[in-house]
């Protein structure tokens, strides 16, 4: 059983992410902490909330996180994710409260009490996981490994190089990147190989259950962004997801261990994610970085996943 925290900004893809770390019993879902990234922080902690109380979930503890990036001023990505943030999603009102405590003292309780170091999965900026190592160093250890949603080698979509998680708080990201936990990292490269097509939504809309008709709701709206015609996809890019699938199922993946650290200075190249294929500075492999993933796998699993509840 592998435990695990999210740190995600529901999101249409955090929260499909979500319903796939609930559905999967080799998964134990300790926390949800929620970032401001997709959407404001009031809205992100709100849409974790409504996601599991569609899950019948509301045993486990939510958290909201940091109200802003470290240094820059928060971006949103409404365009993608709509006004809510989880636009087209058929969901409940929240049927629990959000713990009192901000989400670092939530993350913090949770791998003290905790024998064993836990997995922590980050599907949004990385705010707070950056201000968690600054404030509780001595924890560290019990970050058993962090398998994010970010970045990319070959190119990014909120600037040409760089990938919006990274892009909204790059100076969270380098400390991330930095902190000498090992990362996994699902950047673009990956995730735009995630596609979901028509077809299988259409699959997704037939299964009578109500996560089910809330997903393809999701996926309805959220395909209007990625059916332009400028991405030349066949399908709508399920970045987040990758995270869980990743953890369930490593063998559908290909990965490469490099070095990759962040530009937070460059006048083109904030925010990117610089990765040493060559190793060309000699400096340790801190991540593994998923370079292909099975397709029809990934899909299978996540139709699988919906069709649990
Ligand atoms: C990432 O940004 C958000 O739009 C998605 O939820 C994903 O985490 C993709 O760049
Ligand atoms: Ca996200």
């Amino acid at each position: 059983l592998e435990k695990i925290i999210m740190d995600c900004d529901p999101g249409q893809d955090d929260a499909i992410a979500l319903i796939m770390a609930a559905a999967a019993s080799e998964l134990k879902l300790l926390a949800v902490t929620t970032s401001a990234g997709n959407q404001t922080p009031d809205k992100t902690l709100n849409n974790a909330m409504r996601v599991l109380t569609l899950l019948n979930r509301s045993d486990v503890p939510v958290a909201s996180g940091n109200q802003k990036p470290l240094l820059q001023e928060l971006i949103i990505a409404d365009d993608v994710h709509g006004k809510t943030g989880l636009d087209g999603a058929i969901l409940p009102d929240p049927g629990f409260a959000p713990q009192k405590m901000p989400a670092v003292q939530l993350i913090a309780e949770v791998l003290k009490r905790e024998k064993k170091p836990v997995t922590l999965v980050v599907t949004g900026p990385m705010t707070n996981i950056a201000l968690f190592l600054q404030i509780y160093p001595q924890l560290k250890t019990k970050i058993k490994q962090i398998v994010c949603m970010g970045g990319g080698m070959n190119y990014g979509n909120f600037t040409p190089v760089s990938e919006f998680n990274i892009a909204v708080d790059p100076e969270a990201a380098k400390i991330v990147f930095n902190a000498g936990i090992p990362l996994v990292m699902a950047g673009l490269d990956v995730t735009y190989q995630a596609q979901i097509y028509p077809a299988e939504i259409d699959r997704i809309r037939k299964i009578d259950n109500a996560v089910a008709r809330s997903v393809a709701g999701q996926l309805d709206f959220y395909g209007t962004f990625y059916e332009q015609e400028k991405w030349g996809f066949k399908g709508i890019p399920l970045h987040d997801p990758c995270t869980i699938a990743w953890l369930l199922h490593p063998e559908y993946f290909e990965e490469q261990r490099w070095h990759v650290d962040v530009e937070t200075r460059g006048e083109l190249t904030r925010g990117q994610t610089v990765v040493d294929r060559w190793d060309l500075l000699h400096k340790p492999q801190n991540t593994s970085v998923l370079t292909k993933v099975d397709r029809t796998s990934f899909v299978e699993l996540i139709v699988e996943s919906i069709k649990k509840f």
